[in-house]
């Protein structure tokens, strides 16, 4: 059986936590697009483990893997694994394999994003200057320094020293220096090197590999053609683009999971019909401790909106919900959901594609009762109060999905596994 986690939303949805929870029973844990950008959260018996690259299976000791369509720092990586060892995780040739046509992020293109970042001045997307977007377009633009070149120093000085000369104007222009940082590189190469693998030809040893995770970071409404185009990151972040991102060709006995916070949060600059400015936002933030993992950015917060995830549902062919963060909403007397967008008086059931109309949609709620009581670590459905499982249904109804997973707190044994997906694995 094969898993894929995709957040629903914009991001931090908790796919780490439910990762994490998966992979005791699965036997390769594999990211497949973004980079470092990703901030995954674990919690097991009060120690937290924050992961940005690594597969949030290396937690449970299980074998993970690093796709093609991931963009990878070295740098970073090599910090991770090493914070992993202090914590008594050890992350070597046999538990990790990184895909050998892997492109690289480079201190480059973080400059680049940076700079990026300045020129858009009122319109910055509010990236996370990890250079994720100028690695891609690197990628595109055929320029890109990968995995596979680390083995041939001669060829990674030649390709280095091209891709400088290609942004060198740019750099020029707004005084950015960059330290020569091959020799650096030539230095952890061959660490490197170990781990790549052509995975796309492990990936499909289907009598080795039956039960996979494919973890996704972001959210659906970052993916950079279907999400809230410019405001998105650069990378395909819907479960399609588990295939061209790790050459996994099996479509057969796939669940996807839809990542789904009881309510909505965003990161960053862009569109978000049903922000809340008020003090309900400001308590979903307190009480969810909303706050950035990478950047330590506050996270925007909102009522959950039900036509976003209708989108999400319907561009991921997502099979389950996993709902999680039911206990911030605790303490609510009343909770919105959106059901609908009214733009210049014309109904949408959808968040159409031009950027134009972002700020003229004005979100339509329907009012539920709260529950307020705790559901904090609740772990079996049926403990759960009736007005919080009146919530659940409704969710259902609107999204014409069924929620599989309730999560009701940061920590592995905090969730309630409704359908038995677990035992299935
Ligand atoms: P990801 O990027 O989707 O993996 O999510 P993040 O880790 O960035 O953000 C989710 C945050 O919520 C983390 O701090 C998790 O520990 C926490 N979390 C996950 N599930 C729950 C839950 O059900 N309840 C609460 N209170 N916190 C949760
Ligand atoms: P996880 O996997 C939330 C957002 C950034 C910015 C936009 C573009 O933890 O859910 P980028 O650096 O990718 O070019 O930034 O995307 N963003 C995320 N927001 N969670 C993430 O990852 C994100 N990764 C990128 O805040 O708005
Ligand atoms: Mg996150």
């Amino acid at each position: 059986m094969y898993y894929t986690i995709v957040g629903t939303q914009w991001g931090d949805e908790g796919k780490g936590k439910i990762v994490d929870w998966l992979s005791s029973n699965a036997d390769l844990i594999v990211r497949y697009q973004g980079g470092n950008n990703a901030g995954h959260t674990i919690k097991v018996d009060k120690k937290v483990y924050k992961l940005n690259l690594l597969p949030s299976g290396i937690i449970n000791n299980k074998k993970c893997a690093i796709g093609n369509g991931v963009v990878l720092d070295p740098w970073a990586l090599i910090k991770e694994i090493d914070n992993l060892k202090e914590n008594g995780i050890i992350v070597d040739h046999t538990n990790l394999f990184l895909a050998d046509n892997i492109c690289l992020i480079l201190p480059i293109h973080k400059s680049l994003d940076q700079i990026n970042e300045k020129l858009r001045g009122q319109k910055e997307l509010g990236t996370t200057k990890k250079g994720i977007g100028p690695a891609y377009e690197d990628k595109v633009g055929r320029r890109a320094i990968r995995i596979c070149d680390l083995k041939y120093p001669k060829l990674l000085k030649q390709k280095i020293d091209n891709l400088h000369a290609y942004h060198h104007e740019k750099l020029i222009k707004y005084n950015v220096n960059i330290e020569d940082y091959y020799e650096e590189l030539l230095d952890m190469s061959e660490y490197l090197y170990k781990f790549s693998v052509p995975l796309w030809k492990i990936i499909n040893n289907l009598d080795k590999f039956k039960k996979v995770v494919f973890e996704g970071a972001q959210g659906s409404m970052l993916d950079i053609d279907f999400g809230t185009y410019p405001y998105v990151t650069s990378s395909n972040t819907i479960s399609g683009q588990i295939f061209s991102g790790t050459g996994f060709s099996n479509r057969n006995n796939h669940k996807i999971l839809g990542i789904t916070k009881a309510y909505t949060t965003r990161v960053g600059s862009g569109p978000f019909p049903t922000e809340l400015i008020d003090n309900i936002g400001e308590y979903l933030g307190e009480k969810g401790q909303e706050f950035g993992t990478v950047t330590k950015r506050k996270r925007r917060c909102g009522w959950f909106d039900s036509v976003l995830l209708k989108q999400s549902i319907k561009l991921n062919g997502i099979t389950d919900i996993v709902l999680t963060k039911l206990d911030v909403l605790d303490e609510l007397k009343e909770i919105n959901i959106c059901i609908g967008y009214d733009i210049e008086g014309k109904i949408y059931d959808y968040l159409p594609s031009e950027e134009f109309l972002f700020d003229k949609i004005k979100p339509i709620y329907k009012t539920v009762d709260g529950w307020q009581t705790s559901t904090a670590g609740i772990n079996s459905f049926k403990d759960l109060p009736n007005k919080a499982i009146k919530y659940i249904n409704k969710l259902e109804e609107l999204m014409e999905t069924k929620v599989s997973i309730v999560s009701t707190g940061p920590d592995r044994k905090e969730t309630i596994d409704i359908n038995g997906i677990l035992l299935n694995i």
